[in-house]
């Protein structure tokens, strides 16, 4: 597994590149969480994951050529992780870890489809700078990271992306305590949720100073009910606080904002039956990534193209595996009348 590539060819060119974290997922499902102390029967299902990993399926299945990089330890997990990739169609290269373990999560998934997951992220955080070849880098129009990396990896990988001249998209999911907003500055897309949002929000100088304006009147905490009580406007005015050229932040049933310097759009979620909420955000990120290179960088259009493989993605259960196809993609869109 060291260092293996399913395409470590230096012609073959990728237009979106993930690099990012695999994570082997045991998988739960249950009628209710169980409480503390408690124990409770459910099915299980071992699926590939991580967040970078399922972003990466997402763009490749939405038909974009895709390029996942990523660290796994010398582990039964390891070995699936390269194995899964194949079973998806996607073009990977894993870099090995001798002395860490692959990333692993416990994910637990109720009846209505909502999950908690504790995440192990292992080898995903030896991955460093050199361990990613400029070659598999540098033609890439998208390149996309998220929080489930080391930040000086992640700082590396945007920043030289940028000076390729490529669209740098940011997931900082899960925001860790050691999380450096520096990293903003490579970024030109980034994409919280919103409890990352107010995360980001807290650690900004120049939004706390907004924060204690009229509109928001947050004199105490600024939660996510006061998140949900803000206006558009309100909202589109502490994302430019954030100084990154573009800003979508994910709303879970409620769709996503999109906020870009001069001019910003509420994108409603599709209504649809919800099996699985797991990996819903990698959906749109990957989705997104995919969209970009299809609209030719337009980000309103790929927004809209996101969510709707995000909405494909949470109807059935698993990660990686719920991402849906270009096809269905192209179909769910003309019956929802979006295109
Ligand atoms: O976003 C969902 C992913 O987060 C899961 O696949 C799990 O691996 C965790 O990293």
């Amino acid at each position: 597994m060291l260092g293996e590539s399913a395409s470590g060819c230096p012609t073959v060119k990728h237009s979106v590149v993930v690099i990012g974290s695999f994570v082997q997922d045991l998988a739960f499902y249950t009628k209710n969480f169980p409480r503390p102390g408690e124990s409770v029967v459910g099915d299980f299902r071992l699926c590939p994951g991580g967040k970078g990993f399922n972003q990466a399926v997402a763009a490749s299945r939405a038909g974009v050529s895709t390029l996942f990089v990523g660290a796994v330890g010398p582990d039964a997990f390891g070995q699936r992780a390269k194995l899964f990739a194949r079973q998806a169609g996607l073009h990977a290269h894993f870099v090995g870890k001798p002395k860490h373990a692959t990333g692993a999560a416990v994910v637990t998934v109720n009846a209505a489809g909502q999950n908690q997951i504790i995440v192990s992220l292992g080898a995903n955080l030896g991955m460093r700078p050199r361990d990613i070849p400029a070659y598999l880098l540098a033609p890439a129009q998208v390149v996309v990271c998220q929080g489930e990396s080391d930040y000086v990896t992640v700082a590396f990988v945007l920043r030289t992306a940028r000076r390729n001249g490529a669209i740098t998209v940011f997931n900082p999911a899960p925001m860790r305590a050691e999380f450096d907003p520096a990293l903003l500055r490579h970024t030109e897309v980034l994409i919280p949720n919103e409890s990352e949002f107010i995360a980001l929000v807290k650690q900004c100088p120049t939004c706390a100073a907004l924060l204690r304006t009229a509109p928001f009147n947050t004199a105490g905490d600024f939660t996510e009910a006061g998140l949900r009580a803000i206006s558009a406007d309100a909202l589109h005015r502490l994302c430019r606080c954030l100084q990154v050229p573009v800003v979508i932040v994910t709303l879970g049933a409620r769709g996503s904002f999109v906020s870009q310097p001069d001019v910003y759009m509420r994108i409603q979620a599709h209504e649809v039956e919800v099996a699985d909420t797991t990996g819903a955000g990698d959906a749109f990120v990957g989705g997104f990534a995919a969209g970009l290179v299809k609209f030719k960088h337009h980000i309103f259009e790929a927004a809209h193209y996101a969510n709707a493989v995000a909405a494909l993605s949470v109807m059935q259960p698993g990660t990686a595996p719920s991402m849906p196809i270009a096809r269905e993609i192209a179909r769910f869109l003309k019956k929802r009348d979006h295109r």
